[in-house]
């Protein structure tokens, strides 16, 4: 009898331990996890956003020239749009839109690279060029790093279209019905996510403030030190 309550009492005892340590190796598991989890969902949404801002196609039906004239700014530096302004560092872009690519009115010494691209400036070569304008003209004389934002050069290349004796219709949405849909679903979804991207650090920092501190503050005071 003795015998057996000693038994016993060593199997509650060991599992008593058992137990502790479970507690101990979830403790830990929740305690990195926190942290970790919250990273790992902000760089997901930066990721998706940029992914979708890349294969979005350009649309020009909401083009604003007025923003565009902002986004010109950028390329002041070199150019103007001006009807017989001079050329400078760059040529003058005065009715650009349908003129021979790397040709310029005002005999700008183009490089080779883009002069001898061929074809002319349309609204979709020119979301090209400026959107990397190296990938485009291998050896361009513009050094100008490009326009990631397809809004941005959207609005550059409309406010360039109003800048030339015969401004062109803005081409329509992106066409097709099925790239259409799957355009708005990716657009949706990129608003979700943005939306998404929005809320995550107000809720970061409130888990910070509660109860985070020891976890959060500590990693990053080790961090900046
Ligand atoms: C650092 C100066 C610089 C900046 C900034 C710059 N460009 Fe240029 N750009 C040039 C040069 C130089 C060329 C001629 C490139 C060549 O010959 O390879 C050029 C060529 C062009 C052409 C081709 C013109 C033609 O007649 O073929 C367009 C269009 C153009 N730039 C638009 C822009 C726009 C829009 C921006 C701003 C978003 C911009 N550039 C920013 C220097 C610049």
């Amino acid at each position: 009898m003795q015998d057996r309550n000693n038994t016993i009492a060593g199997w509650v005892l060991f599992a008593g331990i058992v137990a502790l340590g479970g507690s101990i190796v979830t403790g830990e598991m929740f305690h990195s996890e926190k942290p970790e989890e919250g990273g790992y969902k902000i760089e997901g949404v930066v990721v998706e956003g940029e992914g979708a801002a890349v294969e979005k196609p350009i649309d020009f039906s909401v083009a604003d020239a007025t923003k565009g004239e902002q986004v010109f700014k950028k390329c002041t530096a070199c150019h103007n749009a001006d009807k017989g302004g001079a050329n400078a560092l760059g040529p003058n872009l005065w009715n650009v839109i349908g003129e021979p690519i790397g040709k310029g009115a005002g005999g700008f010494a183009f490089s080779e690279a883009l002069a001898g691209k061929g074809g002319a400036w349309d609204f979709a070569s020119l979301s090209d060029w400026l959107s990397n304008p190296k990938k485009f003209a291998p050896g361009t004389k513009m050094t100008f790093a490009g326009l990631a934002n397809p809004e941005d050069r959207a609005n550059v290349i409309a406010f360039l279209n109003q800048h030339g004796d015969a401004p062109k219709p803005l081409p329509a949405a992106p066409a097709a019905a099925a790239p259409a849909a799957g355009d708005k679903a990716a657009a949706e979804a990129a608003g979700a996510g943005a939306e998404k991207a929005a809320n995550e650090p107000v809720l970061n920092e409130a888990q910070a403030a509660k109860g985070g501190q020891k976890n959060v503050g500590g990693d990053a005071a080790k961090i900046s030190q």
